[in-house]
């Protein structure tokens, strides 16, 4: 990926918008669950609450109400989009790509639509992708959106898991700008250490059936202390890499806006890539782990009612599952 194209050409953000159920669950809640506590998740997650789908609720409800907020904040409607990339690890359904989904509910009628699997990295991919395609020129606009629901595929029963994640969706509107855009971009994966975060259920490997239920195969698995480990390193590093590829230093960048995973990955983050904490933007005490929803859900804290303003430069860093692993530096 290479630096992106001088400032008549960028590619930014021209709406942004996001969306999370109403019902609120605390560490409290969760005290009677399982067995844990609030001192416990807090002290080794940052997390305090998170939000969790009514059953019924679908990935797409949650991606449609985030991207009309997106279109009009964009001022645009759903009929100006050309391409529209979904990133989520919950989809609906496994086919047809809860993109197509989106696209008949919004009336996005001439958008080309589908799905990103790069779990919680999955709104850096898609940001990256949607950029590729508009810098080329084909297409005008894209809506991309980041949404999970997946509280659905947690073991409500797994301690070491079930504290992290909620659910969510952020989703932005991507055009060609004047000013500001996107100034340099990141995107690495390693298919190698694919078991350390995973969910064997539910595809080809493991097809649904009464054993694959019994055995639990359709929850997500996780190695903590490991997944842990590789995010520090990554994020760090893919961090440091937009800094550099825009030909600039750590000091000129205003905001880290990291994945929303874990309070101890994101201050290690910051340490090991010279990132001072009062720059980085942070909400996971009130959401959790989101996966792909997570940096866009940020990005729209930290631009409408938080501290990024106009001008500012702005790095998106993310990891996740695949592994995989992203940045977006851009001007705001
Ligand atoms: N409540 C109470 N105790 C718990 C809980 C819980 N919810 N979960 C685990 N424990 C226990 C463990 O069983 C263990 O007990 P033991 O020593 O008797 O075996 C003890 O706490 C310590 O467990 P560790 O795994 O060493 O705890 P650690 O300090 O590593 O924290 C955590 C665990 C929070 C999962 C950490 O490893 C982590 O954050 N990993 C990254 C995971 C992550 O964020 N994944 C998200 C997806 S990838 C991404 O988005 C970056």
């Amino acid at each position: 990926m290479t630096r992106a194209a001088s400032s008549a050409s960028r590619i930014g953000i021209v709406g942004l918008g996001m969306h999370v159920p109403s019902k609120v669950l605390t560490n409290f809640d969760l005290e009677k669950m399982v067995e844990t506590s609030d001192e416990w998740i807090r002290t080794r997650t940052g997390i305090r609450e998170r939000r969790i789908a009514e059953p019924g609720t679908t990935t797409s409800d949650l991606a449609c109400e985030a991207a009309r907020h997106a279109l009009k904040n964009a001022g645009l409607s759903a009929n100006d989009i050309d391409l529209l990339i979904v990133a989520t690890t919950s989809p609906d359904m496994l086919f047809p790509s809860t993109a197509c989904l989106i696209q008949s509910r919004l009336g996005a009628k001439d958008a080309v639509c589908f799905d990103v699997s790069a779990a919680c990295s999955g709104s850096v991919f898609a940001m990256v992708t949607a950029q590729q395609y508009l810098e080329a020129g084909r297409y005008k606009r894209a809506l991309v959106i980041g949404a999970e629901i997946l509280s659905s595929f947690i073991d409500w029963t797994d301690r070491s898991t079930c504290v992290l994640f909620g659910d969510g969706a952020g989703a932005c509107v991507m055009t060609k700008v004047s000013r500001g855009g996107i100034l340099a971009t990141d995107m690495g994966s390693d298919g190698s250490a694919a078991e350390l975060l995973y969910m064997p259920g539910g595809g080809s490997k493991y097809p649904p059936s009464h054993a694959s239920v019994d055995q639990r195969l359709h929850f997500l698995r996780m190695n903590g202390t490991e997944i842990f480990k590789l995010a520090v390193r990554r994020m760090a590093e893919s961090a440091q890499t937009v800094v550099t590829r825009a030909r600039l230093k750590p000091e000129d960048v205003d905001w880290f806006i990291p994945h929303q995973a874990n309070i101890r990955i994101i201050q290690a983050v910051a340490k090991r890539a010279d990132i001072p904490m009062e720059k980085v933007f942070i909400n996971v005490e009130r959401y959790g782990n989101t996966s792909a929803a997570s940096n866009l859900i940020a990005l729209y804290e930290a631009t409408q009612n938080g501290p990024v303003k106009r001008g500012d430069r702005v790095v998106l860093v993310a990891f996740g599952a695949g592994l995989t692993w992203g940045s977006v530096l851009l001007q705001w």
